[in-house]
């Protein structure tokens, strides 16, 4: 597996697991051993996702049968917006995923919405990550203008940027602004989601055949190949397997072209960043009392 190496020398695996919507928890501590025991070593979670429990127990089976150490794992989770209110609430809610998770410290933590009050929300990040408790610290759903501002003006820059990134919504103007402050994209929803139906895509298809490879994984592969680390998600063995078998095989710069054609921007996500109502919903979604 390749890593890629944060502005503070750690190392991340360019390939993890995600587990956004995976609400059962037994499901969902099956599905994290399936993935570690496939070889992967980075799980993503979130407060949000209120499975952070049931990852934390997966982890620690997965180090009792011996499968690897938890310095080999990278366990990332992000605050949720309700949290953001100030310094003490984002305190509280870091010290919530350490207790939720079972986990002396997480190798990264995200802000998962640029919304509410998250600078200071960052001190606390920044204050956790000096203190040893968050081992790197970083971003989600940071546009470039945002993430500008947010660079020029944060003490510790953010390490990881994780945002929507896949064929139907290329961002190239938002991987440049990364590039420029040194932040490690990170693809959400790298096979789209659900959405956009690649599975029944041509070209893709033909790809896929001249790889001997499956249409998941060009699509993965292409993000990879073109410096984003890849997080897919799911519930069943046989793609969990799948999905890290992408390291064995190289797209031709024709091919990543091809793939990158499919690019619809903005106007095909299904998550409208920039739409009040979104912003709204987020701030009055409630993840705890
Ligand atoms: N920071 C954020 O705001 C944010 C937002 C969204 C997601 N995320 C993170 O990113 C992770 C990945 O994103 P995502 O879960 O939205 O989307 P995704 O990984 O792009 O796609 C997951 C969907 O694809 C299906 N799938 C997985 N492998 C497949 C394969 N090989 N062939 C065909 N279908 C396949 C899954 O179904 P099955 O499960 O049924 O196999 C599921 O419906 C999340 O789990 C989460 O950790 C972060």
């Amino acid at each position: 597996m390749q890593t890629v190496t944060l502005q503070n020398g750690l190392k991340m695996p360019m390939e993890g697991f995600g587990v956004f919507q995976v609400r059962d928890k037994e499901e969902c501590k099956r599905s994290v051993l399936d993935a570690i025991r496939a070889g992967y070593r980075l799980i993503d979670t979130a407060a949000s996702y209120t499975n952070e429990d049931a990852v934390g127990e997966a982890v620690r089976e997965a180090i009792a049968e011996g499968i690897c150490t938890r310095e080999e794992l990278f366990i990332t989770s992000k605050m949720w917006v309700q949290d953001m209110q100030n310094y003490e609430t984002a305190e509280a809610a870091i010290d919530a995923s350490l207790e939720k998770t079972g986990l002396d410290y997480l190798d990264l933590y995200l802000l998962h919405q640029a919304m509410k009050d998250y600078f200071s929300a960052w001190r606390a990040m920044e204050d956790a990550c000096r203190e040893g408790k968050l081992k790197a610290i970083g971003v989600s759903n940071f546009y470039p203008h945002v993430l500008t501002n947010f660079c020029e003006t944060v003490e510790i820059c953010p390490m990881v940027n994780q945002v929507e990134l896949h064929p139907y919504f290329t961002q190239e103007t938002a991987l440049e602004t990364m590039k420029r402050y040194r932040v490690v994209p990170e693809a959400w929803a790298p096979l789209g989601g659900g959405r956009y139906r690649p599975f029944e895509d041509e070209m893709l298809g033909k790809i896929a055949e001249n790889h001997g490879k499956t249409i998941g994984q060009v699509i993965l592969r292409w993000n990879v190949q073109r410096g984003v680390a890849v997080i897919p998600k799911s519930t069943h063995k046989e793609r969990i397997e799948e999905n890290i078998n992408i390291w064995d095989f190289t797209l031709t710069d024709e091919e990543m072209q091809q793939i990158a054609s499919l690019d619809q921007g903005y106007i095909g996500t299904a998550v409208k960043h920039f739409e009040p109502e979104f912003v709204r919903m987020c701030n009055n979604r409630k993840i705890h009392d």
